[in-house]
């Protein structure tokens, strides 16, 4: 296995790990069709075995203060994506890129990563593991067919919304419970980096 930057030419072999990866998470509807590029400079890098992407980590950093991470001072890092091929995992591969991409964000000046996550708590504990802290959380909803109806309006004559998702930063989502929607809590974790 090796970790390496990311190429042009891994771009099919990387949607499919991502959206492998994916399926089993709250996150399993979030299908990209392309990679993700970035307006800032970032840290692309992915795992390979026999020719396969099985791992990928997107960090976009900062070289102007707060410009790409929502909090937190100095220089940071924002991690898009982080994802292991299912059939790889917890072999140290989520590890390995992370570390790498430390090695390599050290030298940039940058001083932490931030990430956001869903409520999947064996992800979050992959980011415990990996010495990230939780710092805040804002809440997703999905709201499908008439659940929404009375909470989700237009001012479009004859527009219904049919489905919506929205972000709720308020404190009362129990408010929301007791239907058929999702709801997800949005983690914000942040990782300092320590001499
Ligand atoms: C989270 C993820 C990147 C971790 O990569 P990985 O290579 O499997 O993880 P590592 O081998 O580096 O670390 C393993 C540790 O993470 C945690 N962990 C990972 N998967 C776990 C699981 N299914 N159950 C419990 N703990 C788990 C544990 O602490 C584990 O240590 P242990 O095996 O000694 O108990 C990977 O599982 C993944 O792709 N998840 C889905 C994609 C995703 O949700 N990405 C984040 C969205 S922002």
């Amino acid at each position: 296995m090796e970790i390496r930057e990311y190429r042009q030419t891994d771009e099919i072999g990387w949607v499919r790990c991502r959206v492998l990866a994916f399926l089993d998470t709250a996150y399993f509807d979030n299908v990209l069709q392309r990679k993700e590029s970035y307006e800032n400079p970032s840290i692309e890098l992915v795992a390979v075995r026999d020719g396969q992407i099985i791992g990928l980590l997107d960090v976009e950093y900062e070289q102007v203060e707060r410009s790409v991470c929502s909090r937190g001072e100095g220089l940071g890092g924002m991690i898009w994506h982080i994802a292991v091929h299912p059939d790889y995992r917890r072999q140290g591969i989520g590890e390995k890129l992370l570390q790498e991409a430390v090695n390599r964000a050290i030298p940039l000046g940058l001083n932490r990563f931030e990430a956001w996550t869903r409520d999947n708590p064996w992800v979050q504990k992959w980011y415990e593991k990996m010495d990230f802290e939780t710092v805040e959380s804002y809440y997703h909803l999905y709201f499908d067919g008439k659940e929404g109806e009375g909470i989700i309006s237009t001012s479009v004559p004859k527009l219904n919304v049919v489905h919506s998702f929205a972000h709720y930063t308020g404190d009362n989502i129990d408010q929301f419970r007791g239907t058929n929607q999702r709801i997800h809590e949005c983690v914000c974790f942040e990782k300092y980096f320590h001499a």
